[in-house]
């Protein structure tokens, strides 16, 4: 698919017809993994859901319902980023973002890993609404990795319609 087409096509969908292998999961997060990061510190780190015992449970506990809902029938992927590397430097921070640092290179891994699903055949959902505290216990994940997203992943049921946009003149300056 050519990559303006890519871009166009790509929605955030809330309606799966069946979820996605573990080839082929594989295949696309290690293409993530090519998002640049500061240092190449590559703080990124995923946890993927796909059995059916464990998507059910993670569902009811660490999503609320109307998530629930939006990611029935989709595998579901759990981005994190380790804390205290990208940003800093011998444990200090370098500028104001501090850890915004990581979350602003985990939004990077997530653009290519939700671009590069599209490319596969596959759709996604990014979910914010989600219970870290439960789903840290519930996969274990260590009090040294900041959880961020939720992401639906799996073949979507009907496409949904585009949403709109900003007019490009209200969120650019040129100088
Ligand atoms: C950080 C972030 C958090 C989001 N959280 C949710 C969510 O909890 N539930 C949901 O249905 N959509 C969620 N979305 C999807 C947005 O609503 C969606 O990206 C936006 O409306 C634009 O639509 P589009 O992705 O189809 O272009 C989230 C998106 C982002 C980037």
């Amino acid at each position: 698919m050519e990559f303006k087409e890519l871009i166009q096509q790509r929605r955030s969908v809330r309606n799966y017809a069946e979820s996605i292998s573990y080839d082929d999961l594989r295949e696309i997060l290690i293409q993530a993994q090519q998002a640049p990061s500061w240092a190449n510190t590559q703080t990124a780190r995923v946890y993927a859901v796909q059995s059916e015992e464990m998507l059910e449970t993670f569902r009811e506990q660490a999503l609320p319902e109307f998530n629930q809902k939006n990611s029935a029938g989709a595998a579901l992927l759990v981005t994190t980023f380790v804390k205290g590397l990208a940003g800093f430097r011998d444990g200090s921070q370098v500028n104001e973002p501090g850890n915004g640092w990581g979350a602003y290179d985990l939004g990077l891994h997530d653009a290519y890993l939700i671009l590069a699903a599209k490319d596969a055949g596959y759709d996604t959902l990014i979910i914010g609404m989600r219970y870290a505290d439960i789903i840290r216990e519930m996969l274990g994940i260590p009090e040294n990795e900041e959880i961020m997203s939720v992401i639906a992943i799996g073949k979507q049921a009907k496409e949904p319609a585009m949403r709109p946009r900003k007019d490009p003149d209200e969120v650019m300056k040129f100088f």
